[in-house]
């Protein structure tokens, strides 16, 4: 049976992939103004890469034996890019924190296929943090 700590923890991070997911879709709609073109496509991209996390956290869950959530929190709801670009930092800050305790949680597990997921995920999310920083910035 794998560590139930690591399982809950992977189940959290799943819920906050659902969150950033559904999160970008909503923004790509309701997003406007003159940035709203390039808004739409870079959300959307988000969209499937966040998702492709996604999927192999309920992969691995599964495979130790967990059953994936389903439960999506409560997502906000504004037309303007800079509240949306702030909140998207916030969200990706947050990945961040968790595939951090992921990792900190997977370290005894000597699943080196977990590992390596869980690092690339926390790279990423490290990278998308970092890019939304720039577009935060003045021009
Ligand atoms: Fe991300």
């Amino acid at each position: 049976m794998a560590d139930e700590q690591l399982l809950a923890q992977l189940n959290k991070t799943l819920q906050s992939e659902y969150r950033t997911i559904f999160q970008y879709v909503q923004n790509s709609y309701m997003v406007k103004g003159m940035r709203r073109p390039a808004m739409v496509g870079w959300l959307r991209g988000m969209v499937q890469k966040e998702m492709q996390d996604a999927f192999k956290l309920a992969d691995k869950i599964v495979s130790l034996g967990g059953i994936p959530t389903t439960e999506v929190p409560e997502i906000t709801h504004s037309t303007k890019s800079e509240v949306i670009l702030s909140e998207s930092l916030s969200l990706e800050e947050a990945a961040v924190e968790e595939y951090q305790e992921c990792i900190r949680l997977a370290a005894a597990s000597g699943d080196i296929a977990l590992r390596v997921f869980l690092e690339g995920a926390l790279a990423s999310a490290e990278e998308d943090a970092e890019e939304v920083r720039k577009m935060l910035e003045e021009e």
